[in-house]
């Protein structure tokens, strides 16, 4: 029986996914709560091995398939190596990114459509995230933001492919409007630090019997 809390932070590169998960997990950790910050593609020694694979920029020849299934199997190690026990053990566990990245990226982005959340279902084998906080952003501010870093092989897409990502994941807000909390990712870092502490607060509060 899952007893955690399972958050996760989704949005286009640049979106500022990991300094709100650094603001938030230092939050919850403060407060007292077990907290495990982790990250995907990655988060367990295999899952990293993999990540090398999919982020290489040498790695241009790489089929869509190919790379929907090296996230997938990245995601089944870390799910079973990590995010469960964890939630089986109370931890309230921050991932950023996880499916919906896939569903955006690799479905969308790339076009394969449903074959995505299939092939991942085999993976993650029920463990869905509790709230996932959506970070919107336009991809051409989010990319003018990490500019001055070196871009990995899926952020060295072009923009096209990054709208399609955008579509994908207000679909899946769509679809999912009680789980995913969107956000406009202009805002101030301390606004939106705090919209995401309430939003966080809250979901404890229900999770208590
Ligand atoms: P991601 O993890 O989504 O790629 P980061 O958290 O690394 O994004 O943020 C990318 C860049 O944008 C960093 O330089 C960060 O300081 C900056 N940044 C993050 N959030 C905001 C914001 N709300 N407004 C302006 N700049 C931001
Ligand atoms: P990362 O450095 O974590 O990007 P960011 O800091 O912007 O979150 O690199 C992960 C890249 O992999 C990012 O461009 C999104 C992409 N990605 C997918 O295409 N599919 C996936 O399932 C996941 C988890 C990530």
């Amino acid at each position: 029986m899952k007893q955690g809390l399972f958050i996760t932070f989704e949005g286009g590169d640049g979106s500022g996914k990991s300094t709100q998960i650094n603001r938030l997990g230092q939050y919850l950790q403060d407060a007292g709560y077990h907290v495990l910050l982790t990250r995907e593609p990655g988060g367990t020694a295999i899952s990293e091995q993999i990540r090398g694979i999919l982020l290489d920029p040498e790695n241009g020849e790489m089929a869509p398939m190919t790379e929907c299934m090296l996230y997938a199997a990245a995601r089944s190690q870390l799910v079973s190596q990590v995010i469960r026990p964890a939630l089986e053990e109370g931890t309230i566990v921050i991932c950023d990114r996880f499916l919906d990245s896939s569903i955006a990226y690799q479905a969308y982005g790339r076009g394969l459509g449903s074959a995505v959340e299939e092939i991942n279902g085999y993976g993650i084998d029920g463990c869905m995230p509790d709230l996932t906080i959506y970070l919107r952003i336009d991809p051409k501010a989010g990319h003018s933001r990490i500019s001055g870093r070196d871009q990995d092989r899926i952020e060295s897409e072009p923009d096209a492919f990054h709208e399609r990502v955008l579509q994908g994941y207000d679909s899946l807000y769509e679809k999912y409007p009680e789980r995913i909390l969107c956000l406009d990712a202009g805002q101030s870092i301390e606004k939106i630090a705090e919209i995401i502490r309430e939003e966080v607060q809250e979901r404890i509060r229900r999770r208590q019997p």
